[in-house]
């Protein structure tokens, strides 16, 4: 768990290359496959401008050769092969260009299967996957980590191929025309380039700590701005400042520290890179002063090295690139891999539940919290059509019963049976459209107030919604906005209230005529006015439902058919409201007290 943690916080990580680490990345490639063909053509064509580019420096040759007049080749003519230089470099503009075009097209599909499927998988993964996450980090893979390989897919594979192509291919070339110079340029280039390349790279770590830097100082930032009133009311300006500059000031060390290597690296760089350039000039000229070599040899053996340089100085770059692939990759499959998927996507024939349900012993421990037993020896038995109420203090797992009826979670000990089933032996999907839930807090979503209400049952009709806003008490606000039904509400839209909210959200639930109906304090944050237009629409929508009502105001209670007390996970009490206020020192009883107490000191 821990490591798993710290791959999910650096974003960066990157992974040593490993088989395992391969046989992750081809575990994400697999999405390539279904557009295998584009892909394929894209690596011929790609083979194919790399072969062009490197006639490019033996062409160049040639030209002096004719130019000085040393040529042994078969075209003899300065014209002709300029206008074959030409022509080859106008035939690799339109293959690179069908080969940049494919390539995107194959990585632009692939990438949003990819996040198709995280997405898919996410939707499906239980409240026990989500309780471990953060939805930031879930996020970040969705986007970032499939960005990252977007990026290996249609440029790194790419890159890495032409590279090699081009190293293989400008070696072959030097050694066959001048083998001597060849051996004299194998003994100083790479060395160089590889030294420059590690010494690089230690250096982009350098900068990395500056940008870790960096980001520690705007954490300060955020976290002040955020809660600006806090800093305010504390007369903390001063103090966040002064934080602030000393985080700045360690950036600074930081950074010039990494300012120090570079400059080195610069001065090496140019000098050891030329000086090695100058050494193969100065061989080469010997070479053509002796006659061993024509000056257009020379030219194009110059040429191919720079060619042969540059691609492996790029291989080096790629290497820290296919590794933080590998990286992100890890992080998709963990999620694509994740075996606990619930069985929610697939259609499965809807039926009616009767709404009996029967809890036996149950026992449950949240999975993140094994210790913490949040309930012990359960038992509730609810006939069909029945109001049951559940009261008791918060955190006494009144919620959590909901939940383990909805089968968020798995009961550790006991059974729950809905009409004489165990309610794990129904299909899953038709299993929770059965029950219904109007929660405290009401999450709309961004859009108009039809599309939330149409939530509850997507092929609902105009009527439909219209009669469920109409039964759920809603109407009447609803057509006091200019726009009516298509008023945008969410995030970007307007700001409804507690109430009209919570009326929307029983519209939903009378839409979606759930067998099974639960209200986890539906009415608690709402004032009195409010209440009673909610607490009518409630009584429409329980009518003919098995219902379970959590409430702290035991006004809603007093009619239920049957009240159980639950206190620490344990139910203390249960019975009629009037059975239960007769147990002295009952919690029940107690309850009933202190709210008779508050409504006494409010009138
Ligand atoms: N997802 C969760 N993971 C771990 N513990 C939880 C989770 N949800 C609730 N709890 C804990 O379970 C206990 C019961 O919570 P809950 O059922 O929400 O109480 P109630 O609804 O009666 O106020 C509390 O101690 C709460 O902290
Ligand atoms: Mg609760």
């Amino acid at each position: 768990m821990a490591r798993r943690n710290k791959n999910i916080n650096t974003e960066d990580e990157k992974k040593k290359l490993s088989k395992e680490g391969f046989k992750k990345l081809l575990g994400v490639f697999r999405f390539v496959l279904p557009y295998r063909f584009p892909f394929g053509i894209g690596l011929v064509l790609l083979l194919l401008t790399s072969a062009m580019v490197m006639s490019f420096p033996f062409m160049s040759g040639k030209l002096l050769d004719v130019a000085s007049g040393k040529n042994d080749w078969f075209i003899n003519d300065i014209n002709i092969i300029a206008g074959i230089l030409m022509g080859v470099l106008f035939l690799q503009g339109i293959v690179s260009f069908l080969r940049v075009y494919l390539f995107a097209y194959v990585s632009e599909n692939t990438m949003a299967d990819i996040r198709y499927s995280l997405y898919e998988k996410l939707m499906s993964l239980p409240f026990s996957f989500y309780d471990k996450r953060r939805v930031g980090e879930l996020i970040s893979r969705i986007t970032s980590d499939v960005s990252m390989l977007q990026d290996t897919l249609s440029v790194t594979v790419a890159e890495l191929i032409r590279q090699f192509s081009i190293l293989l291919i400008g070696m072959v070339a030097i050694f066959y025309t001048t083998t001597s110079l060849s051996l004299f340029m194998i003994g100083t280039f790479p060395v160089v380039i590889i030294i420059a390349v590690v010494f690089g790279r230690y250096i982009r770590r350098l900068s990395r700590n500056t940008q870790d830097e960096l980001a520690k100082t705007n954490v300060v930032v955020e976290e002040t701005l955020q809660s600006i009133s806090t800093v305010k009311a504390f007369t903390n300006e001063l103090f966040e400042a002064i934080r602030y500059r000393k985080s700045l000031d360690s950036v600074i060390k930081m950074a010039l520290r990494t300012a120090k290597y570079r400059s080195g690296f610069i001065s090496f760089v140019i000098f050891v890179l030329f000086g090695a350039i100058v050494s193969v000039m100065w061989y080469g000229a010997l070479l053509v002063q002796s006659g061993e070599m024509t000056v257009g040899e020379l030219l194009s053996f110059v040429l191919y090295t720079t060619f042969i340089g540059a691609s492996i100085a790029g291989i080096g770059d790629l290497y820290g690139q296919v590794q933080k692939a590998i990286g992100s990759s890890e992080r998709i499959l963990e999620v694509l891999t994740e075996e606990q998927a619930e069985d929610v996507i697939n259609e499965t024939e809807p039926f009616r539940l009767q709404g009996h349900i029967l809890m036996k012993n149950i026992g449950f421990a949240y999975p993140t919290r094994k210790d913490m037993r949040v309930l012990d020896n359960i038992n509730i038995e609810i006939n069909p059509g029945d109001k049951v109420a559940l009261v008791g203090p918060s955190g006494a797992g009144k919620s959590t019963i909901i939940q383990l009826l909805l089968r968020y979670y798995k009961i550790d000990n006991g059974s729950i049976h809905i009409d004489g089933k165990s309610a794990y032996d129904y299909p899953l999907r038709a299993y929770r459209q059965n029950i219904g839930v109007v929660p405290q807090e009401v999450m709309l979503f961004g859009g108009s107030i039809k599309e939330n209400i149409s939530y509850g049952k997507q092929s609902a009709s105009m009527e439909e919604i219209r009669d469920a806003a109409a039964k759920a008490n809603a109407l009447e606000f609803i057509e006091s906005f200019p726009e009516g039904f298509d008023t945008m509400v969410g995030e970007r839209g307007v700001k409804l209230s507690g109430g009209q909210r919570q009326r929307i959200a029983i519209a939903r639930a009378i839409l979606k005529n759930p067998a099974i109906l639960v209200l986890d304090e539906a009415t608690s944050s709402l004032d009195t006015a409010s209440e009673r237009l909610v607490q009518e629409a409630l009584d429409e929508l329980m009518k003919g439902r098995t219902s379970i009502i959590i409430a702290h105001r035991l006004s809603t209670v007093r009619q239920a058919d049957h009240i159980f007390v639950i206190n620490e996970g344990r139910i203390t009490e249960s019975g009629f409201h009037d059975e239960l206020i007769q147990i002295k020192d009952g919690v029940y009883s107690k309850l009933v007290k202190l709210q008779f107490a508050e409504e006494a000191m409010q009138a």
